[in-house]
Protein backbone atom coordinates (compact mmCIF):
# COMPACT_ATOMS: atom_id res chain seq x y z
CA UNK A 1 0.00 0.00 0.00
CA UNK A 2 1.09 3.51 -1.10
CA UNK A 3 2.10 5.52 2.14
CA UNK A 4 0.00 8.07 3.03
CA UNK A 5 1.10 11.68 3.08
CA UNK A 6 0.01 14.96 4.33
CA UNK A 7 1.22 18.08 2.59
CA UNK A 8 1.77 21.58 4.34
CA UNK A 9 3.61 23.78 1.49
CA UNK A 10 1.43 26.93 1.48
CA UNK A 11 2.58 29.84 -0.15
CA UNK A 12 5.39 28.44 -1.28
CA UNK A 13 5.36 28.62 -5.69
CA UNK A 14 5.90 24.98 -6.45
CA UNK A 15 3.38 23.48 -4.13
CA UNK A 16 0.75 22.20 -6.74
CA UNK A 17 3.43 21.14 -8.98
CA UNK A 18 5.60 19.25 -6.44
CA UNK A 19 1.95 17.82 -4.90
CA UNK A 20 0.86 16.54 -8.73
CA UNK A 21 4.32 15.27 -9.44
CA UNK A 22 4.51 13.02 -6.15
CA UNK A 23 0.61 12.09 -6.76
CA UNK A 24 1.21 11.01 -10.41
CA UNK A 25 3.80 8.94 -10.62
CA UNK A 26 4.24 5.99 -9.15
CA UNK A 27 6.53 6.95 -6.05
CA UNK A 28 4.69 4.81 -3.60
CA UNK A 29 3.40 8.10 -1.98
CA UNK A 30 -0.30 8.99 -1.68
CA UNK A 31 -1.14 12.59 -0.78
CA UNK A 32 -4.05 12.29 1.25
CA UNK A 33 -4.78 15.60 2.28
CA UNK A 34 -3.14 18.71 1.44
CA UNK A 35 -3.41 21.14 4.53
CA UNK A 36 -3.87 24.68 4.60
CA UNK A 37 -1.79 25.42 7.90
CA UNK A 38 -0.30 24.60 10.88
CA UNK A 39 -3.50 23.85 12.40
CA UNK A 40 -5.13 21.74 9.89
CA UNK A 41 -2.22 19.68 9.39
CA UNK A 42 -2.28 19.16 13.60
CA UNK A 43 -6.46 17.99 12.77
CA UNK A 44 -5.45 16.05 9.58
CA UNK A 45 -2.91 14.04 11.96
CA UNK A 46 -5.64 13.29 14.35
CA UNK A 47 -7.47 11.28 11.88
CA UNK A 48 -4.76 8.76 11.83
CA UNK A 49 -5.27 8.52 7.96
CA UNK A 50 -1.42 9.76 7.21
CA UNK A 51 1.85 8.35 8.49
CA UNK A 52 4.16 11.46 6.96
CA UNK A 53 3.97 15.02 6.67
CA UNK A 54 5.39 17.15 3.81
CA UNK A 55 5.81 20.72 4.96
CA UNK A 56 7.50 24.02 4.10
CA UNK A 57 9.79 26.45 6.11
CA UNK A 58 7.39 29.00 5.17
CA UNK A 59 4.43 27.32 6.98
CA UNK A 60 2.95 30.33 9.25
CA UNK A 61 3.10 29.12 13.30
CA UNK A 62 5.45 26.12 12.85
CA UNK A 63 6.97 25.70 16.01
CA UNK A 64 8.77 23.01 17.81
CA UNK A 65 5.42 22.24 19.59
CA UNK A 66 3.71 21.61 16.55
CA UNK A 67 6.76 19.18 14.95
CA UNK A 68 6.63 17.43 18.87
CA UNK A 69 2.89 16.82 18.48
CA UNK A 70 3.33 14.99 15.09
CA UNK A 71 5.84 12.85 16.09
CA UNK A 72 3.76 11.98 19.16
CA UNK A 73 1.17 11.51 16.84
CA UNK A 74 3.63 8.89 15.10
CA UNK A 75 3.38 11.30 11.95
CA UNK A 76 7.06 10.99 10.04
CA UNK A 77 8.19 14.97 9.47
CA UNK A 78 9.83 15.77 6.23
CA UNK A 79 11.14 19.65 5.52
CA UNK A 80 11.32 21.33 1.98
CA UNK A 81 12.96 24.88 1.88
CA UNK A 82 13.96 27.17 -1.07
CA UNK A 83 16.45 25.73 -2.91
CA UNK A 84 19.80 27.30 -1.59
CA UNK A 85 17.83 28.64 1.67
CA UNK A 86 20.28 26.73 4.25
CA UNK A 87 19.40 29.36 7.55
CA UNK A 88 15.62 27.89 6.52
CA UNK A 89 16.81 24.88 6.31
CA UNK A 90 18.71 24.79 10.04
CA UNK A 91 15.64 26.60 11.47
CA UNK A 92 13.53 23.33 10.48
CA UNK A 93 16.30 21.10 12.41
CA UNK A 94 16.17 23.28 15.42
CA UNK A 95 12.65 22.60 15.61
CA UNK A 96 13.27 18.63 15.22
CA UNK A 97 12.73 18.35 11.46
CA UNK A 98 15.91 15.80 10.66
CA UNK A 99 14.36 15.50 6.99
CA UNK A 100 14.91 18.55 5.20
CA UNK A 101 14.91 18.68 1.16
CA UNK A 102 15.30 21.30 -1.30
CA UNK A 103 12.46 21.83 -3.23
CA UNK A 104 13.45 21.65 -6.04
CA UNK A 105 14.74 18.07 -5.17
CA UNK A 106 12.90 15.61 -8.07
CA UNK A 107 9.22 13.84 -6.78
CA UNK A 108 11.51 10.55 -6.75
CA UNK A 109 13.43 11.60 -4.10
CA UNK A 110 11.27 13.87 -1.70
CA UNK A 111 9.20 10.28 -1.58
CA UNK A 112 12.06 8.75 -0.81
CA UNK A 113 13.19 10.61 2.24
CA UNK A 114 9.00 10.42 3.38
CA UNK A 115 9.45 6.70 3.18
CA UNK A 116 13.11 6.80 5.12
CA UNK A 117 11.00 9.03 7.25
CA UNK A 118 8.85 6.52 8.32
CA UNK A 119 10.90 3.66 8.26
CA UNK A 120 13.53 5.57 10.04
CA UNK A 121 16.15 4.77 7.34
CA UNK A 122 19.13 7.03 6.94
CA UNK A 123 18.99 10.36 6.64
CA UNK A 124 19.85 11.26 3.05
CA UNK A 125 22.77 12.61 1.33
CA UNK A 126 20.64 15.57 -0.10
CA UNK A 127 20.14 18.08 2.83
CA UNK A 128 20.17 21.36 3.08
CA UNK A 129 22.21 23.47 5.21
CA UNK A 130 24.45 22.09 7.94
CA UNK A 131 23.58 18.88 9.45
CA UNK A 132 25.15 20.22 12.89
CA UNK A 133 22.71 21.63 13.50
CA UNK A 134 20.58 18.58 13.67
CA UNK A 135 19.74 18.44 17.23
CA UNK A 136 18.71 15.57 19.67
CA UNK A 137 15.08 15.20 19.03
CA UNK A 138 12.82 13.81 22.28
CA UNK A 139 11.19 10.59 21.10
CA UNK A 140 13.00 10.16 18.35
CA UNK A 141 15.81 7.30 18.29
CA UNK A 142 19.61 8.33 18.92
CA UNK A 143 21.24 7.66 15.47
CA UNK A 144 18.40 10.28 14.17
CA UNK A 145 20.74 13.28 15.99
CA UNK A 146 24.07 14.34 15.07
CA UNK A 147 26.18 16.00 18.25
CA UNK A 148 28.86 18.19 17.58
CA UNK A 149 31.97 17.80 19.76
CA UNK A 150 34.06 19.41 21.64
CA UNK A 151 31.16 21.92 23.08
CA UNK A 152 30.32 23.27 26.63
CA UNK A 153 29.58 21.36 29.23
CA UNK A 154 25.92 21.00 31.13
CA UNK A 155 25.83 20.56 34.68
CA UNK A 156 22.50 20.09 36.18
CA UNK A 157 22.06 20.78 40.01
CA UNK A 158 18.99 19.08 41.16
CA UNK A 159 17.83 17.38 43.84
CA UNK A 160 14.34 16.75 46.27
CA UNK A 161 11.66 19.12 48.16
CA UNK A 162 12.76 20.44 51.12
CA UNK A 163 15.23 23.20 50.19
CA UNK A 164 18.48 21.52 50.40
CA UNK A 165 20.34 24.33 48.81
CA UNK A 166 19.96 23.80 44.56
CA UNK A 167 20.58 27.35 44.24
CA UNK A 168 23.23 27.91 46.78
CA UNK A 169 25.15 24.75 45.10
CA UNK A 170 24.11 25.89 41.73
CA UNK A 171 25.40 29.57 42.01
CA UNK A 172 28.32 29.15 44.17
CA UNK A 173 29.22 26.28 41.11
CA UNK A 174 28.97 29.04 38.77
CA UNK A 175 30.62 31.77 40.23
CA UNK A 176 33.06 29.57 41.60
CA UNK A 177 34.14 27.91 37.90
CA UNK A 178 33.92 31.96 36.81
CA UNK A 179 36.43 32.94 38.83
CA UNK A 180 38.69 29.98 37.87
CA UNK A 181 38.44 31.65 34.52
CA UNK A 182 35.92 29.35 33.13
CA UNK A 183 33.64 30.64 30.84
CA UNK A 184 30.11 29.61 32.17
CA UNK A 185 26.39 30.44 32.08
CA UNK A 186 24.35 29.63 34.87
CA UNK A 187 20.41 29.11 34.13
CA UNK A 188 17.83 29.38 36.46
CA UNK A 189 15.47 26.65 34.86
CA UNK A 190 13.08 26.10 38.61
CA UNK A 191 9.77 25.50 37.49
CA UNK A 192 8.53 26.20 40.43
CA UNK A 193 9.84 29.96 40.86
CA UNK A 194 13.15 30.74 40.31
CA UNK A 195 15.18 32.73 42.55
CA UNK A 196 18.30 33.15 40.67
CA UNK A 197 18.29 36.72 40.17
CA UNK A 198 17.07 37.72 43.71
CA UNK A 199 19.83 35.50 44.98
CA UNK A 200 22.33 37.71 42.69
CA UNK A 201 20.97 40.82 42.98
CA UNK A 202 19.96 41.43 39.67
CA UNK A 203 17.16 43.62 38.48
CA UNK A 204 15.15 41.50 36.90
CA UNK A 205 12.26 42.44 35.34
CA UNK A 206 11.49 39.65 32.71
CA UNK A 207 13.16 35.94 32.58
CA UNK A 208 15.58 35.30 30.25
CA UNK A 209 14.73 31.96 30.38
CA UNK A 210 11.22 32.32 29.00
CA UNK A 211 12.76 35.05 26.50
CA UNK A 212 14.94 32.54 24.98
CA UNK A 213 12.70 29.50 25.27
CA UNK A 214 10.22 31.87 23.02
CA UNK A 215 13.02 32.24 20.76
CA UNK A 216 13.94 28.54 20.99
CA UNK A 217 10.66 27.37 20.05
CA UNK A 218 10.17 30.06 17.07
CA UNK A 219 13.54 28.62 15.49
CA UNK A 220 15.25 31.87 15.97
CA UNK A 221 17.73 31.43 19.17
CA UNK A 222 21.36 31.61 18.19
CA UNK A 223 24.30 32.11 20.44
CA UNK A 224 23.94 35.99 19.93
CA UNK A 225 20.45 36.15 21.02
CA UNK A 226 21.21 33.97 23.87
CA UNK A 227 23.89 36.49 25.22
CA UNK A 228 21.92 39.07 24.75
CA UNK A 229 19.00 37.43 26.68
CA UNK A 230 21.49 36.55 29.30
CA UNK A 231 22.98 39.21 32.11
CA UNK A 232 27.34 39.57 31.83
CA UNK A 233 27.31 39.66 35.80
CA UNK A 234 31.45 39.49 35.03
CA UNK A 235 33.66 38.34 31.84
CA UNK A 236 33.43 34.78 32.49
CA UNK A 237 29.80 34.69 34.10
CA UNK A 238 26.47 34.75 32.47
CA UNK A 239 23.09 34.54 33.95
CA UNK A 240 19.91 33.50 32.35
CA UNK A 241 17.53 34.37 35.04
CA UNK A 242 13.99 32.32 35.90
CA UNK A 243 10.45 32.09 35.57
CA UNK A 244 9.83 33.74 39.33
CA UNK A 245 6.12 33.39 39.05
CA UNK A 246 5.57 29.06 39.45
CA UNK A 247 2.44 29.91 37.30
CA UNK A 248 4.44 30.77 34.42
CA UNK A 249 5.66 27.06 33.86
CA UNK A 250 3.78 26.19 30.50
CA UNK A 251 6.51 28.70 28.85
CA UNK A 252 9.28 26.40 29.70
CA UNK A 253 8.39 23.55 27.16
CA UNK A 254 10.62 20.74 27.10
CA UNK A 255 11.89 20.62 23.16
CA UNK A 256 12.54 24.53 23.73
CA UNK A 257 14.56 24.18 26.99
CA UNK A 258 16.69 20.94 24.82
CA UNK A 259 17.20 24.18 22.29
CA UNK A 260 18.34 26.74 24.84
CA UNK A 261 20.63 24.18 25.87
CA UNK A 262 22.15 23.36 22.73
CA UNK A 263 23.25 26.94 22.11
CA UNK A 264 24.34 26.95 25.50
CA UNK A 265 26.85 24.88 25.02
CA UNK A 266 28.01 27.17 22.32
CA UNK A 267 27.83 30.12 24.15
CA UNK A 268 29.80 28.90 26.90
CA UNK A 269 32.27 25.73 28.27
CA UNK A 270 30.32 25.42 31.70
CA UNK A 271 26.51 25.60 31.91
CA UNK A 272 25.16 25.11 35.43
CA UNK A 273 21.64 24.86 35.68
CA UNK A 274 19.49 25.26 38.52
CA UNK A 275 16.44 22.75 38.19
CA UNK A 276 13.63 22.47 40.38
CA UNK A 277 12.91 19.35 42.09
CA UNK A 278 10.64 16.76 40.32
CA UNK A 279 7.65 15.58 42.63
CA UNK A 280 4.42 16.19 41.29
CA UNK A 281 1.84 14.91 43.93
CA UNK A 282 -0.59 14.92 41.74
CA UNK A 283 -0.17 13.31 38.47
CA UNK A 284 2.50 10.09 37.81
CA UNK A 285 5.81 11.43 36.53
CA UNK A 286 6.24 11.04 32.47
CA UNK A 287 7.36 13.05 29.52
CA UNK A 288 4.62 13.83 27.00
CA UNK A 289 5.53 16.28 24.44
CA UNK A 290 1.37 16.17 23.70
CA UNK A 291 0.39 17.20 27.30
CA UNK A 292 3.37 19.04 28.88
CA UNK A 293 3.63 18.43 32.27
CA UNK A 294 5.70 21.22 34.78
CA UNK A 295 8.24 18.38 35.01
CA UNK A 296 9.13 18.57 31.27
CA UNK A 297 11.33 21.16 31.30
CA UNK A 298 12.92 19.36 34.56
CA UNK A 299 13.60 15.74 33.09
CA UNK A 300 14.84 17.84 29.82
CA UNK A 301 17.89 19.27 31.81
CA UNK A 302 18.47 16.16 33.62
CA UNK A 303 18.69 13.68 30.54
CA UNK A 304 20.54 16.57 28.35
CA UNK A 305 23.00 17.38 30.76
CA UNK A 306 26.59 15.65 30.84
CA UNK A 307 26.30 15.13 34.94
CA UNK A 308 23.60 15.92 37.59
CA UNK A 309 24.42 16.57 41.09
CA UNK A 310 21.54 15.67 43.41
CA UNK A 311 22.12 18.07 46.68
CA UNK A 312 20.86 16.45 49.37
CA UNK A 313 20.29 17.99 52.99
CA UNK A 314 22.30 16.37 55.88
CA UNK A 315 19.73 15.03 58.34
CA UNK A 316 17.54 11.89 58.29
CA UNK A 317 14.56 13.55 56.82
CA UNK A 318 16.40 15.06 54.24
CA UNK A 319 18.07 12.01 53.35
CA UNK A 320 14.97 10.30 53.57
CA UNK A 321 13.69 12.82 50.61
CA UNK A 322 17.10 12.53 48.46
CA UNK A 323 16.62 8.65 48.65
CA UNK A 324 13.20 8.77 47.43
CA UNK A 325 13.80 11.25 44.85
CA UNK A 326 16.93 9.15 43.46
CA UNK A 327 14.29 6.11 42.78
CA UNK A 328 11.93 8.73 41.16
CA UNK A 329 14.22 9.43 38.86
CA UNK A 330 15.52 5.94 38.18
CA UNK A 331 12.27 4.92 37.24
CA UNK A 332 11.44 8.27 34.78
CA UNK A 333 15.73 8.12 33.44
CA UNK A 334 17.19 4.96 33.94
CA UNK A 335 20.48 6.20 31.94
CA UNK A 336 21.06 9.02 34.21
CA UNK A 337 23.52 8.57 36.47
CA UNK A 338 23.31 11.26 39.28
CA UNK A 339 25.57 11.95 42.12
CA UNK A 340 25.50 13.11 45.59
CA UNK A 341 26.40 16.30 47.08
CA UNK A 342 25.32 16.50 50.88
CA UNK A 343 25.12 19.95 51.72
CA UNK A 344 24.75 21.67 55.30
CA UNK A 345 26.97 19.11 56.53
CA UNK A 346 26.69 19.94 60.41
CA UNK A 347 26.92 18.03 63.86
CA UNK A 348 23.90 17.37 65.47
CA UNK A 349 21.11 15.46 63.21
CA UNK A 350 23.14 12.49 62.42
CA UNK A 351 25.03 10.36 65.50
CA UNK A 352 28.67 9.57 65.31
CA UNK A 353 30.75 10.37 62.15
CA UNK A 354 27.94 11.96 59.92
CA UNK A 355 29.98 12.11 56.83
CA UNK A 356 30.65 7.70 56.83
CA UNK A 357 26.79 7.55 57.86
CA UNK A 358 25.43 9.72 55.55
CA UNK A 359 27.80 8.48 52.65
CA UNK A 360 27.19 4.54 53.94
CA UNK A 361 22.99 5.02 54.14
CA UNK A 362 23.25 6.21 50.22
CA UNK A 363 25.15 3.90 49.09
CA UNK A 364 22.91 1.10 50.73
CA UNK A 365 19.37 2.64 50.04
CA UNK A 366 20.11 5.05 46.86
CA UNK A 367 23.27 3.10 45.28
CA UNK A 368 24.85 6.35 45.00
CA UNK A 369 28.20 7.85 46.12
CA UNK A 370 28.95 11.42 47.66
CA UNK A 371 30.99 13.41 44.95
CA UNK A 372 31.17 15.99 47.90
CA UNK A 373 30.67 17.39 51.18
CA UNK A 374 29.47 20.78 52.18
CA UNK A 375 29.77 22.21 55.36
CA UNK A 376 26.41 24.16 56.74
CA UNK A 377 27.29 27.92 57.34
CA UNK A 378 24.07 29.86 58.08
CA UNK A 379 26.64 32.94 58.77
CA UNK A 380 28.00 32.88 55.39
CA UNK A 381 24.82 32.31 53.19
CA UNK A 382 23.00 34.95 55.36
CA UNK A 383 25.92 37.45 54.66
CA UNK A 384 25.31 36.50 51.15
CA UNK A 385 21.55 36.72 50.69
CA UNK A 386 21.77 39.95 52.81
CA UNK A 387 24.36 41.50 50.55
CA UNK A 388 23.01 39.66 47.14
CA UNK A 389 25.99 38.82 46.77
CA UNK A 390 27.94 35.25 46.05
CA UNK A 391 29.96 33.57 48.83
CA UNK A 392 33.34 34.49 47.41
CA UNK A 393 32.44 38.02 47.82
CA UNK A 394 31.07 37.98 50.95
CA UNK A 395 32.83 34.66 52.63
CA UNK A 396 35.87 34.26 50.63
CA UNK A 397 37.82 32.14 53.33
CA UNK A 398 34.73 29.80 54.44
CA UNK A 399 34.77 26.23 54.01
CA UNK A 400 31.29 26.25 52.64
CA UNK A 401 33.05 28.44 49.49
CA UNK A 402 36.19 26.71 49.52
CA UNK A 403 34.28 23.58 49.07
CA UNK A 404 32.11 24.85 46.04
CA UNK A 405 35.34 26.09 44.35
CA UNK A 406 36.83 22.46 44.80
CA UNK A 407 33.43 21.10 43.56
CA UNK A 408 33.32 23.53 40.55
CA UNK A 409 37.14 22.90 40.00
CA UNK A 410 36.60 19.05 39.27
CA UNK A 411 33.51 19.76 36.84
CA UNK A 412 34.93 21.99 35.09
CA UNK A 413 38.06 20.96 34.73
CA UNK A 414 40.18 24.01 35.81
CA UNK A 415 42.82 24.04 38.06
CA UNK A 416 41.91 25.48 41.49
CA UNK A 417 45.17 27.79 42.42
CA UNK A 418 47.10 26.76 45.77
CA UNK A 419 46.65 29.79 47.21
CA UNK A 420 43.32 32.61 48.08
CA UNK A 421 41.85 34.14 44.72
CA UNK A 422 41.85 37.81 43.95
CA UNK A 423 38.97 39.59 44.31
CA UNK A 424 37.39 40.03 41.18
CA UNK A 425 35.39 43.22 40.92
CA UNK A 426 31.90 43.64 39.24
N1 LIG B 1 25.49 24.97 53.36
C1 LIG B 1 24.57 25.80 53.85
N2 LIG B 1 24.69 26.33 55.07
C2 LIG B 1 23.76 27.14 55.57
N3 LIG B 1 22.65 27.52 54.92
C3 LIG B 1 22.46 27.04 53.68
C4 LIG B 1 23.41 26.17 53.08
N4 LIG B 1 22.95 25.87 51.85
C5 LIG B 1 21.79 26.52 51.70
N5 LIG B 1 21.48 27.22 52.78
C6 LIG B 1 20.30 28.06 53.02
O1 LIG B 1 19.15 27.24 52.96
C7 LIG B 1 18.08 27.94 52.35
C8 LIG B 1 17.61 27.15 51.15
O2 LIG B 1 18.67 27.09 50.20
P1 LIG B 1 18.41 27.13 48.63
O3 LIG B 1 19.73 27.06 47.98
O4 LIG B 1 17.52 28.26 48.27
O5 LIG B 1 17.64 25.74 48.47
P2 LIG B 1 16.81 25.12 47.24
O6 LIG B 1 17.24 25.83 46.00
O7 LIG B 1 17.17 23.69 47.26
O8 LIG B 1 15.39 25.36 47.55
C9 LIG B 1 18.60 29.31 51.98
O9 LIG B 1 18.27 30.21 52.98
C10 LIG B 1 20.11 29.10 51.95
O10 LIG B 1 20.81 30.28 52.24
MG1 LIG C 1 16.13 26.95 44.65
Amino acid sequence: MALQVFTAVTGASWESELVGALDREDHGVTVVRRCVDVADLLAAATTGTGQAALLSAELRRLDGAAVARLTAAGIAVVGLVEPGDTRAADRLRQLGVVRVLPADAPAEEIARALRDAVSGGPVGGHDVGDPRSALPVLGLPPEESTRPTGRGRVVAVWGPTGAPGRTTVAVGLADEAARLEVSTLLVDADVYGGVVAQVLGLLDESPGVAAAARQAAAGTLDVAALARLAWAVDPHLRVLTGLARADRWPELRPQAVAVVLEEARRLAALTVVDCGFCLEEDEELSFDTAAPRRNGATLTVLEEADEVLCVSGADPVALQRTVRALAELREVLPDVEPVVVVNQLRRGPVPGDAREEIAGALSRFAGREVRAFLPADRRATDASLAAGRTLAEVAPASALRTGLRTLAAQLSGATEPGGRRRRRSR
